[in-house]
């Protein structure tokens, strides 16, 4: 089998990679990224030198590069990971989540109709759902809960899946969309809560928790969505929807209480700061389909997941050290000088 997956250098999609890697030692596994400020081929150390895996600079939006590699390495599976990721950003600047994420799609699929596939997969997120209210606990996100978008990423997102789909119905192309609940891990870039706070912590910086910290994530670690990827582009049906969560929903403060803990750190550096516009409350997700149809089931505790994150960002101070010393300065500047 030849894999291409797409946003390979960044958060999910190298873990992703590695994850292929050690399960299919014998399958072809070719990373496309563009490097993006979240981007990094540092990331990628690990496995560059692996004759099964080859890595490729390209965006996806270009159809030229694109069906170039398409025409070398003639791929039986696309993952697309690949996207403009932070809600922060996109409140900033949102044309540029609608062209990788909505036009890079396209491109793709367009690619994949030309050379023919066994499988496109597009990983989305459970934002596509909108958020639920505080009060109502027993509601949860299915793959049947309407569409209904808060931010400029979450609409890009799910102006991508519905893209998708149409490319089923319309085309037939063989596809799949996985819908995840929030990522934590290794190579989790430092702008995102759970490595921002570590990395502030570490550093004595102040901890901003937007708002009062009531909003509401249901955390899964990075490696048990990339067992749920595995396990649909192998087994998953052709154009259906999965949700992907592991029912281990947190208030964003009582994160950042347990981060300081685990790093005997004081609460007094928490700092209450301007919420975010538009700020989801609640994701929940429903993840019934996928253990009924595939078997899912999360394997890492929350309390073993933050605790081996810890210690991957204590182990590995250079990786996200060179990252918060360049560009990121700027950006934290801009976004955080005055909320
Ligand atoms: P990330 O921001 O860490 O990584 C994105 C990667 O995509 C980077 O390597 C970047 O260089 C690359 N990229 C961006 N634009 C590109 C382009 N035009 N062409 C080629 N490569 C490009 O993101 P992540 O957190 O790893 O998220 C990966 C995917 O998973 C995204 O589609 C995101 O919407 C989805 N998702 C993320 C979460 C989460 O908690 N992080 C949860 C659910 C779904
Ligand atoms: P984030 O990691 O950006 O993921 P998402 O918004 O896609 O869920 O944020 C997770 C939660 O943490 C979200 O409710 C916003 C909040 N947050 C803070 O309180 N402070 C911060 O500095 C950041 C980055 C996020």
């Amino acid at each position: 089998m030849v894999v291409i997956v797409t946003g390979g250098a960044g958060f999910i999609g190298s873990n992703f990679v590695f994850y292929m890697i050690e399960k299919h030692p014998d399958y072809r596994i070719i990373c496309l990224d563009k490097l993006t400020y979240a981007g990094n081929l540092s990331t990628l150390k690990p496995v560059i030198n692996n004759e099964n895996f080859r890595f490729v600079k390209a965006d996806i939006c270009d159809r030229n590069a694109v069906d170039k590699l398409f025409e070398e390495e003639h791929p039986d599976i696309v993952v697309n990971f690949a996207a403009e990721s932070h809600v922060d950003r996109s409140i900033e600047n949102p044309e540029v989540f609608l062209r990788t994420n909505i036009i890079g799609t396209e491109v793709l699929m367009d690619v994949c109709r030309k050379h023919g596939i066994k499988r496109y997969h597009q990983i989305s997120t459970d934002e596509v759902y909108g958020d639920l209210p505080l009060d109502r606990p027993d509601l949860f996100f299915t793959e049947n809960t309407p569409i209904h978008t808060s931010s400029p990423y979450s609409s890009s997102k799910a102006g991508a899946d519905l893209l998708v789909l149409a490319y089923y119905r319309t085309y037939g192309l063989p596809v799949t969309i996985s819908r995840c609940s929030n990522n934590y891990g290794p190579y989790h870039f430092p702008e995102k809560l759970i490595p921002l706070m570590i990395a502030n912590a570490l550093n004595d910086k102040p901890l901003p928790v937007y708002g009062e910290g009531i909003n509401v994530r249901d955390w899964l670690y990075v490696e048990d969505h990339c067992r749920a990827i595995d396990l649909i582009i192998h087994n998953g049906k052709e154009g259906e929807v999965y949700n992907v969560g592991g029912h281990n929903e947190m208030k964003n403060i009582d994160i950042v209480k347990l981060i300081c803990k685990e790093l005997n750190k004081p609460e007094s550096l928490i700092t209450y700061v301007t919420d975010r516009k538009g700020h989801d409350m609640r994701y929940a997700i429903d993840p019934t389909k996928i253990y009924n149809e595939l078997g899912w089931l999360p394997k890492t505790k929350f309390d073993d997941g933050i605790k081996k994150t810890i210690k991957w960002y204590l182990e590995n101070r250079e990786w996200w050290e060179d990252i918060i010393s360049g560009e990121y300065q700027n950006y934290y500047e801009k976004m955080y000088s005055e909320r």
